[in-house]
């Protein structure tokens, strides 16, 4: 073979060769295949099925449209503090926080609507969202609300839920019939609804106790796990809602429940306990609507210091997704089903707003008194 002459075999463009058709058909198939696995996970292919998109398109069709805010807990504003373990938490997880010593944490006081300027009321549910900096570079994210049960144990029941308490457009009020039938088709939520509205609220924030609602498993250097829901009990005590003298000083103020905590911060600093309860193999992990029997084994595991608020802006809570399933080694999800229904629906959230330009949250922490910033 001459220098010039072409080494490599003759490659034939056209016809192309039984080779390359079965090729080309094979790589068809393939970009065919993964187009539709996107359509399904995106819900194009069947208009039935619950997906994340559509159950934050439900909260909009609810309550609006409100860029760059959250979709749910809407309304909320930024803290910062302390976690001091006590060390009591080794012997269930490995978790770092739980060794003795002291976690930053950074987190949300929020309360449960979709819509960032509602007026605060008395029957809100609030809640806590916390980020936990573990010394070994780990974080730990944890959303919890101030009810004892969750209302709902699933994705479904909660897609369904929100549309039988829609306010009817005729009345502005929900209709009472279609709640009825949600009900009557899940006792479940009948049941956790009579627990929830057995309880009063408490005045505040601050004198409110936060729980996790799901379970979760914490697993220990060898390797047992164990059923635990979580708690953050306050500090400061329980003064029930609808006291003579103890409710909002001025029906005017639609912030009184941000303004409290803001005024109670500028005090001095603002505790909880963290509390885990120890389920046993009858503890229903895959079902928040039900309570955990009041003799189960509680065990306080350290104490939350919150010593600084700040409005939501970026750069603080504001740009947080308190996903669930944020965990570290030592903390294990558990079949729970809300759980990655959570999580799926939080990022969507999160990704929608995320992409919108925000207004000014409601609640201005400077109008009320100097916060140091988170
Ligand atoms: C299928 C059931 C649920 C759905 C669809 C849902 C939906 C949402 C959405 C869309 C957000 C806003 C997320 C963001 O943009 O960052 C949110 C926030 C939150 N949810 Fe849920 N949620 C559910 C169940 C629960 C449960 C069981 C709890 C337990 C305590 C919970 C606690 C919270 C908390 C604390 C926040 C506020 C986090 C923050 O302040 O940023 N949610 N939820």
């Amino acid at each position: 073979m001459s220098e010039y002459e072409n080494p490599r075999p003759h490659y034939r463009l056209w016809p192309p060769s039984p080779e390359t058709i079965t090729s080309l058909v094979t790589i068809g198939i393939a970009v065919a295949c993964i187009a539709a696995g996107f359509a399904y996970v995106g819900g194009y292919l069947t208009p039935q099925r619950l997906t994340q998109a559509r159950i934050i398109d439900r909260f909009e069709q609810i309550n609006g449209v409100h860029p760059g805010f959250r979709r749910n807990h809407a309304k909320g504003v930024c803290i910062a503090g302390t976690f001091d373990s006590n060390g009591n938490g080794t012997a269930l997880s490995t978790a770092a926080v739980f060794e003795k010593g002291t976690t930053p944490v950074t987190g949300r006081f929020a309360v449960a609507v979709g819509k960032p300027f509602v007026p605060d009321n008395e029957t809100e549910v609030r809640s806590m969202a916390l980020s936990f900096r573990l010394r070994d570079g780990e974080e730990w994210r944890t959303g919890m609300n101030d009810i004892p049960v969750f209302p709902v144990r699933n994705a479904q029941a909660f897609y369904e839920q929100m549309l039988a308490a829609r306010p009817d457009p005729a009345t502005g009020k929900p209709d009472p019939s279609r709640m009825q039938s949600f009900l009557a088709a899940h006792p479940e939520t009948a049941k956790a609804l009579q627990a929830i509205k057995a309880r009063p609220f408490s005045t505040g924030f601050a004198n409110a106790s936060y729980n996790s609602l799901d379970a979760f498993r914490f697993v220990n250097g060898a390797g047992v796990s164990t059923p635990v829901r979580w708690s953050m009990e306050a500090v400061d005590p329980f003064v029930a809602e609808g006291q003579a003298g103890v409710n909002k000083s001025s029906p005017t103020d639609v912030n009184y429940l941000f303004d409290d905590l803001i005024a109670r911060l500028a005090k001095g600093s603002v505790q909880w306990h963290l509390v885990v309860t120890i389920g046993t193999s009858d503890d229903a992990t895959a079902d928040a609507t039900v309570a955990w029997p009041e003799t189960r084994t509680r065990l306080t595991l350290g104490t939350l210091t919150i010593d600084r608020i700040a409005t939501e802006a970026p750069g603080n809570c504001s740009d947080v997704n308190f996903d669930p399933l944020v965990l570290p080694a030592g903390i294990a999800p558990s079949d729970d089903p809300l759980l990655s229904a959570r999580s799926a629906t939080y990022s969507n959230s999160f990704r929608r707003r995320a992409a919108e330009a925000k207004t000014p949250s409601e609640v201005q922490v400077p109008n009320v008194t100097k916060g140091a910033s988170p």
